[in-house]
């Protein structure tokens, strides 16, 4: 069975920490799919079946779920903790690597954990359900950064490299 997520070779970025990262988001990403797919109970499709509650909290909307629609609200919790956790030691590599592009990469990070946090809180109220075009565009937004942003990283860090192999 093909996975929703798959990270192409061309898409590893070099750093091992980096890459690591990357694969765990990935690796959640796909659990989320596996979830969303088994509590809709469809093949291929994925529409939200997410009771809408939104003058509930997040937490209040976690209790008298299922045990699956729990797994899910777990998943998407793990998926911004991961998210948040690699933004920051990713950043922390840039300011390590001396990489210029670091302030602007900072502020995609931001904005993409801004739009995370508000579609995790509409998906975990019911507002938004966790269905195919919630999903794609989870999935659009992580290659698109990895093939994007990080990949100057990995590019960076490979001429790095270079320049220091040629002095020893
Ligand atoms: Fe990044
Ligand atoms: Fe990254």
């Amino acid at each position: 069975m093909n996975k929703f997520i798959d990270i192409p070779e061309n898409l590893i970025i070099g750093i091992p920490e980096i890459d690591g990262w990357h694969f765990e988001i990935a690796e959640i990403m796909n659990r989320l799919y596996d979830k969303a797919v088994n509590m809709n109970n469809l093949q291929g499709e994925i529409p939200g079946r997410y009771y809408s509650c939104p003058r509930l909290s997040a937490m209040q909307c976690v209790y008298g779920r299922n045990p699956l629609q729990r797994e899910v609200t777990h998943l998407l919790d793990r998926l911004v903790k991961a998210t948040r956790a690699h933004f920051q030691s990713e950043e922390e590599i840039m300011l390590a690597l001396a990489f210029k592009g670091l302030p602007e990469h900072r502020r995609e990070h931001l904005m993409l954990s801004a739009e995370l946090s508000i579609l995790v809180r509409s998906c975990n109220c019911g507002v938004e359900p966790v269905g195919g075009e919630t999903l794609k565009s989870l999935k659009h937004w992580f290659l698109g950064h990895l093939s994007g942003s990080d990949y100057e990283i990995g590019r960076h860090y490979r001429k790095m490299k270079t320049i220091e192999e040629g002095y020893q």
